[in-house]
């Protein structure tokens, strides 16, 4: 069968497409509005670009009720800076609870409990239980519609990476440390390092290299 994602109402559009688009790994985005109070919130539409410059997005969609911005989106169209912190799995549950709709006023950190540490370039605090973050730059904001159901993409430049000690070893980072967590359709996640296995990339064969 198939279907013409236009033809159905958006919310039966969004669960194929994250049902469809999985396993997703998440953006945990620190931002900071204009009078400096930090927001978090997590984002599973989040996808690396390219390296050199290293280049990342994540898509926030208009929220569902009434098609407002999402604070997070907000707070980078006003200061043009983010962090994307990595998510671990002793921190889901936190993680999860900052994607309550929260007045703008909230601090997501205090509310969850989540520690804030400084930035080193950008001002938006970074998340001191992640063990990965990534300092952002905007480099561009694509948006697509302003109702509900619609969204933007939100292209950063990585400007500083940071790594605990312990994930990052010769130059690698140690999965089974990192622990990353993903997210499936609806409120099912899954460890992304629980369950792997290692499959060589075969090279072309010289015997029919021109
Ligand atoms: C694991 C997870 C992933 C999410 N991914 C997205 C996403 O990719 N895009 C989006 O618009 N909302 C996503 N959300 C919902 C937002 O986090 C939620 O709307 C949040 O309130 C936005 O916060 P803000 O208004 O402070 O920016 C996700 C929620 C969870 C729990």
């Amino acid at each position: 069968m198939h279907v013409e994602p236009h033809s159905l109402q958006w919310q039966d559009a969004y669960k194929l497409m994250i049902g469809s688009i999985v396993p997703r790994p998440i953006a945990f985005v620190s931002t900071i509005d204009e009078h400096g109070i930090a927001n978090l919130a997590p984002f599973s539409f989040f996808t690396a670009i390219c390296a050199d410059p290293m280049m990342v997005c994540f898509a926030p969609m208009r929220r569902g009720t009434d098609g407002a911005i999402k604070d997070t989106l907000a707070n980078i169209q006003h200061n043009q800076e983010f962090v994307i912190n990595i998510v671990s799995e002793p921190i889901t549950a936190q993680m999860n609870d900052t994607a309550i709709e929260f007045n703008p006023e909230v601090d997501e950190f205090e509310v969850v409990g989540l520690s804030k540490v400084s930035s080193t370039i950008v001002k938006p605090p970074r998340v001191a239980e992640c063990a990965i973050q990534l300092e952002c730059v905007l480099e561009q904001i694509l948006d697509y519609g302003s109702h509900p159901g619609s969204g933007s993409l939100v292209i950063g430049r990585v400007v500083l990476i940071h790594m605990n000690e312990e994930v990052y070893k010769d130059g690698k980072i140690d999965m089974s440390k990192l622990a990353p967590i993903g997210r499936m359709a609806g409120n099912v996640f899954t460890r992304a390092a629980a369950d792997t296995f290692t499959l060589e990339r075969k090279k072309f064969p010289d015997e029919l290299r021109r």
